[in-house]
């Protein structure tokens, strides 16, 4: 079996009602996915990406046997989320954003083993299982064996309810927005853990962020979701290859001549800016920037420039990302 998860054609559109008045109130319809396919296959880290409304924790929820879709399937595991529930739910790790399972009165050891005990584990795996994931979380050292749950920060909060994500040590994880709002140590470890999971123990991880950083650095493959449609899926290179953008040689000069009939003379789509210091950035816009490099410099310095600086920029996953969400308007 390779894939872990198989979305098919996955629809769910919420009914809310909607107060008109005092006494009159009015049924809409909030259509959350719009048909979702995709696949997520094992060892693979796969990012869900998209804006605040895409559908991200929606997906997840259906994933997890949390939701019904009203139409569409998924297999998790190679098992049916609407007809064999259980089965999916013993194959999956799973962390929502918000955490509500956890008891404030307990530790966060206590809080593990109460779930352990839940999860159906053994005193002694528990046991075992609890003091490694404490210290792969480094939880040990930041105090959750005595702190009640109520005392942690948002960052434990975070470390436990991964742990408990790995208590079941499942093959498939499911991740919605795992490193929201923690500190960037927080937000390092659990991206760091997260790789060696899918890399080192071969686990499937499906990863919801709105984050493009984030998502550039953790995710194998991105599937790019925008008002409950796919609208662009790949790796991060391949998707930022897709759009039609120039690259921009970015050269930060100094002395010299007059540079812009240097430029123009060269046939160049240019644009300079005075910085301080008698400083000009020149900004070049290429479709392969390494040819001309070359005689750009020679140019430059022929013409008595100082260069203090070149780069070549590359367009971000950002622009990947308003490019395609913008294309679907
Ligand atoms: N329980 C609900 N009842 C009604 N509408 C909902 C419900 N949950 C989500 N929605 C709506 O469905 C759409 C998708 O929401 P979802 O939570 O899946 O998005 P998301 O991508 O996770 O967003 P975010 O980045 O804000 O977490 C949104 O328009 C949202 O308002
Ligand atoms: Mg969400």
């Amino acid at each position: 079996m390779e894939n872990a998860v198989e979305a098919r054609e996955l629809v769910k559109t919420y009914k809310v009602k909607k107060k008109q008045g005092l006494f009159r109130s009015l049924q809409e319809n909030v259509e959350a996915l719009r048909g979702v396919s995709f696949k997520v296959k094992y060892g693979e880290i796969v990012g869900l990406l998209g804006p605040n409304g895409a559908g991200k924790t929606t997906t997840i929820k259906i994933l997890s046997t949390l939701l019904l879709p009203d139409s569409g399937t998924a297999l998790v595991a190679g098992y049916d989320v609407v007809r064999e529930p259980d089965k999916v739910r013993r194959n999956i790790g799973l962390m929502l954003t918000i955490e509500k399972g956890f008891y404030g009165k307990l530790t966060g050891r206590e809080n593990l083993e109460y779930f352990a005990a839940l999860y159906g584990l053994t005193k002694q795996k528990a046991v075992e299982r609890i003091n490694y994931l404490v210290k792969l979380l480094e939880l040990d050292k930041l105090g959750a064996d005595s702190k009640l749950f109520e005392e942690f920060s948002l960052g434990m909060k975070a470390r436990l309810s991964l742990a408990r994500a790995l208590l079941s040590d499942a093959p498939i994880l499911l991740l919605d927005e795992p490193t929201l709002g923690l500190d960037p140590p927080s937000a390092r470890r659990i991206r760091e853990l997260v790789k060696e999971l899918a890399h080192g123990e071969r686990k499937a991880v499906l990863y919801t962020t709105h984050n493009m950083f984030e998502a550039e650095i953790v995710c194998d493959r991105i599937i790019l979701i925008n008002k409950g449609q796919i609208v662009a899926e790949g790796t991060p290179n391949e998707l930022k290859e897709r759009i039609p953008k120039l690259k921009i040689l970015n050269i930060l000069i100094r002395g010299g001549n007059d540079v812009k009939p240097m430029l123009e003379t060269m046939g160049l789509k240019y644009d300079v800016k005075a910085e301080d210091n008698g400083i000009l950035s020149v900004k070049i816009h290429l479709r392969k920037p390494e040819e001309l490099l070359d005689d750009i410099l020679k140019m430059l310095v022929r013409n008595e420039f100082e260069i203090i600086s070149v780069k070549i920029e590359e367009p971000t996953l950002e622009d990947v990302f308003i490019y395609f969400s913008e294309g679907t308007k």
